[in-house]
């Protein structure tokens, strides 16, 4: 069993970092000083170093980490889709998943998924690409997850994205748990709490389906109804 440590830094971004007895990798690595320590104190002989995307709030703390430790660094190219990476022999499973930008990559380890900017707890990342199609097929994928997987996001957007989703489901209930539930040292959902809360996950829904139709949007398919949501503001 592979150990995630998710490590708040700046405003509201998160580094991931998940290891074994000796190896470690450390996701968006932002939190540099912390992952220096735990991966001291844990006498973690081998890191690797890699990002879920190129936005500088992930990036930004390569370089110190990199400078103190010799890590191992894999950039977009070396992310190849559906190609692992072992840490102490066990798997961690690279999805590329364009739509926020178009080198956007989640991380499956266990039942932990890292999602970067592409799924958060509750919403998902702007579609900065522009590639609509893309974004929605990403998202399908990572819906075809288990309802137990656990969603790490890069993120803590938790309270501006329940509120969104509220207006739009003003009667969804679990959004009101799931708040109520929030603890600001370990920012999770499930992949179940997300079909309940996250309305861009949320298509096939009688709710959601109805409040296309009260806003006279496209809602034929379900490609039709995604992109009804995504116009949404
Ligand atoms: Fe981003």
């Amino acid at each position: 069993m592979l150990n995630v440590e998710q490590l708040r830094y700046g405003n509201d971004n998160f580094s991931y970092l998940i290891y074994g007895k000796r190896q470690a990798l450390a996701i968006d690595a932002g939190a540099w000083e912390e992952i220096l320590s735990i991966l001291e104190s844990n006498n973690l002989k081998v890191a690797v170093a890699t990002n879920t995307h190129q936005h500088f709030d992930h990036t930004s703390g390569n370089d110190h980490l990199l400078q103190a430790i010799k890590a191992q660094f894999l950039d977009f190219a070396d992310l190849v889709d559906n190609r692992e990476i072992q840490i102490d022999g066990e798997k961690i499973f690279i999805y590329r998943t364009p739509g926020h930008t178009a080198d956007s990559v989640c991380f499956h380890a266990g039942n932990v998924l890292i999602t970067g900017d592409t799924l958060f707890n509750g919403t998902i990342g702007n579609c900065f690409t522009g590639d609509l199609k893309s974004f929605y097929l990403s998202i399908k994928r990572l819906m075809a997850l288990p309802d137990e997987t656990i969603i790490c996001a890069g993120h803590d957007y938790v309270f501006d994205s329940l509120a969104f989703a509220k207006r739009l489901e003003p009667d969804n209930k679990y959004i009101d748990s799931f708040k109520n539930s929030y603890d600001s040292n370990h920012v999770v959902s499930t992949m179940a709490d997300e079909r309940r809360i996250n309305p861009y996950l949320r298509f096939n829904e009688d709710p959601i389906i109805r409040l296309l139709q009260k806003r006279g949007l496209p809602l034929a398919t379900e490609w039709e109804r995604w992109k009804s949501l995504m116009s949404i503001e």
